[in-house]
């Protein structure tokens, strides 16, 4: 008899396959014991966290990974996000891809925006008889660096931002797993705000080969993963070469979407999700916003579209106005690096007071 996909078992059952399949992250004992400190500290506070995810997750094509598959996301979204939080008196675990961008560096390490076009040597004092002056941020840019920098470092000093990486698509279900249920005593003072481009289909681990695919044949005694072949990774002969290169053809399971067990198990009491929904069809995406909502029963899902995603969003919320957009006015675009977030600002995923879906302003 045929084993049942992810996709058709429910939420729990999917829940223990899926964790079962996987041994946890190594990381993930350390970062546990960093969140439990964080969070009994804001606890202890009184005062409102947050779980921003942000980057994309990988999907690793062998268990000793060459080669991955990637999704979309840089993190600015994310980044820009963590900065308003923290502005509105939140704390932050920023769980993002490990390289990603950054809350406050982010300004500074574009491949248009580099740190080292802000920096200057200044000329050597005259005391210490060296020809090696000083490095310095240039005159045009420290207003703008001292006000990042002063941010950064208030968030710092008061343990207010805690970064956590993740790169494939398992370590982040164990990850967002872990800070959730981490989240507990917090309860009503929790947000979840997943920004992370995450994966829909991967490669169970049972079907993943051990070493790096092979693109040509290999003689009989060393083809250590033909066991894996040929439904799952299996790389067919080429008509046109049989002799000498193989195509590669990948099947995939879909990723159980776990957003469900976050907010009926995972999540505490109270808390509130807020879900991203990126789509590149400009027909589907508020029907796709609003399926999500409607199916995982959360607070808010903001919608966008790959190619203005810098410029407008749309929240779709369970309550009246249901659908509403935000855009950034078309003479302000360029001057804004990171887009929406900038002009909006996070007053909008702000939680009332008494725990209802927020009222964009
Ligand atoms: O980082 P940038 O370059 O600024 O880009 C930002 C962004 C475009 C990536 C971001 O704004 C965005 O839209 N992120 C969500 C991408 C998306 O469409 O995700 P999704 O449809 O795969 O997932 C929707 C929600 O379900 C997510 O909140 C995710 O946490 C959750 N999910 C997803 C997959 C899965 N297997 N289980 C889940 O629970």
């Amino acid at each position: 008899m045929a084993t049942p996909s992810l996709g058709d078992m429910s939420p729990a059952d999917a829940e223990s396959v899926y964790f079962n399949e996987y041994p946890p992250p190594k990381a993930l004992p350390k970062h546990e014991a960093l969140a439990r400190a964080f969070i009994d500290r804001h606890v202890e506070a009184n005062r409102r966290v947050v779980l921003v995810t942000s980057g994309g997750t990988t999907v690793p094509l062998e268990a000793q990974t060459v080669r991955f598959i990637d999704n979309f996301s840089a993190g600015t979204r994310g980044a820009t996000s963590a900065e308003y939080f923290l502005q509105e008196g939140y704390a932050v675990i920023f769980l993002h891809r490990q390289y990603s961008l950054l809350p406050y560096s982010r300004h500074y390490s574009h491949s248009t925006n580099c740190f080292l076009d802000f920096m200057d040597e200044a000329p050597a004092s005259d005391s210490t008889q060296s020809d090696h002056g000083p490095i310095v941020v240039r005159d045009e840019y420290q207003h703008q660096m001292r006000d990042v920098l002063r941010k950064y470092r208030y968030a710092k000093q008061n343990n207010l931002l805690l970064l956590l990486p993740f790169t494939t698509v398992s370590e982040y279900m164990f990850e967002l797993r872990s800070l959730a249920k981490l989240m507990r005593p917090l309860g009503p003072n929790a947000l979840f705000y997943l920004a992370a481009a995450v994966s829909d289909f991967f490669i169970p681990r049972s079907r993943m080969a051990e070493h790096k695919i092979q693109s040509s044949e290999l003689p009989a005694h060393l083809d250590k993963d033909s066991a894996v072949e040929p439904d799952d990774i299996y790389t067919g002969e080429n008509e046109e070469q049989p002799s000498q290169r193989k195509k590669l053809v990948i099947n995939l399971d879909p990723v159980p979407k776990f957003l469900h067990r976050l907010v009926d198990g995972w999540a505490p009491d109270g808390s509130m999700v807020v879900s991203f929904k990126l789509e590149t069809d400009p027909s589907l995406l508020v029907y796709k916003a609003r399926t999500a909502l409607q199916r995982y029963s959360h607070h808010l899902v903001i919608g966008n579209l790959l190619s203005t995603r810098k410029w407008e969003v749309v929240f779709i919320t369970p309550d009246p106005p249901h659908e509403r957009w935000l855009r950034v006015p078309k003479a302000r675009r360029s001057k804004s690096i990171s887009g929406v977030e900038d002009q909006v600002g996070l007053a909008e995923a702000k939680k009332k007071s008494d725990g209802s879906a927020p009222t964009p302003e």
